[in-house]
């Protein structure tokens, strides 16, 4: 099943149209869930950032948090799967093309479910990454379809054998093409500050908390390709990587070249908070 405007409907019920702003201007916003055990994980959150991205792109909805969330709950139990994501994404509508906002035009929403198996080999290992410019606008806060640099560094990053890209603005990390990053020095954690230039990621929200229920210092302060390079530990954080180590930047070993132990008791913190 797929949530099409606010109905749960078979695949072939509907009709996307060649007028839609998504398909030719990417005007919209999407969130990816976790179900793990068949629930919906931080679902809160991320309808709280799905609004926010809403608001930031004056796109208006129909639909509250609360009718959003037993849409959603609902599309999941369709689904009938333990371990997948939800992907939703809203447009603002069909119209003929013109870079004016249309004057009639309803937002299109549209949700799925997808099995997807937790990377369980790479939480163990770890992965390579490699770093690149920013080359995304000024407003990486927002959830936005437009995610063309995006693809093109994640491309390049595979391109080179890395699993991410690790994002350089102005000589700082901001972030990964689809992750947020974090490096340990001398035990304590550091994150790019949220604004304008990384999306709040929700897991990094989870990290942030379970770091504080640990004791272990968080900062929220940028940092250097140096710096990072010279971390104890580094991790990416996504939806779909939870608390991922990073073992390799730029073919270079991060550390000892084994996830760290912070890095390690986060994981844990994580698998008990989604077990
Ligand atoms: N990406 N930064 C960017 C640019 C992202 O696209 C994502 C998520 C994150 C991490 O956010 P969260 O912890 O809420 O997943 C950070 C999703 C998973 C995607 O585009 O597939």
């Amino acid at each position: 099943m797929l949530l099409w405007n606010g109905r749960l409907v078979q695949d072939n019920e509907i009709q996307v149209s060649y007028l839609d702003r998504g398909y030719y201007f990417g005007d919209g916003i999407y969130e990816v869930f976790r179900i793990y055990d068949g629930h919906l994980f931080e679902v809160q959150a991320h309808l709280t950032r799905l609004f926010k991205s809403l608001r930031e792109i004056r796109i208006e909805i129909p639909w509250n948090e609360e009718q959003l969330v037993g849409m959603l709950t609902s599309l999941a139990e369709t689904f009938g799967r333990k371990d997948g994501i939800l992907y939703l994404q809203i447009t603002r509508g069909v119209a003929k093309r013109s870079h004016l906002f249309p004057e009639a035009a309803e937002p299109v929403m549209l949700g799925y479910c997808e099995e997807a198996a937790r990377p369980v080999d790479q939480l163990k290992k770890g992965i390579a990454v490699i770093s690149l410019e920013d080359e995304r606008w000024h407003k990486c806060h927002i959830k936005s379809l437009n995610l063309l640099a995006n693809t093109l560094a994640r491309q390049e990053a595979a391109e080179a054998g890395a699993e991410e890209a690790v994002l350089i603005r102005d000589g700082r990390v901001t972030e990964a093409t689809s992750s947020n990053v974090m490096m340990v020095k001398n035990g304590t954690i550091y994150t790019h500050p949220n604004g304008p230039w990384i999306l709040d990621g929700i897991t990094k929200q989870v990290v942030e908390r379970l770091a504080k229920q640990s004791g272990i210092p968080y900062q929220n302060t940028a940092f250097t390709l140096e710096e990072l390079l010279e971390a104890d530990e580094v991790f990416i954080t996504s939806t779909i990587k939870e608390v991922m180590p990073v073992t390799i930047i730029n073919g270079t070993q991060v550390g000892s070249g084994i996830p760290g132990v912070i890095t390690q008791l986060l994981q844990n913190g994580f698998e008990q908070k989604i077990g």
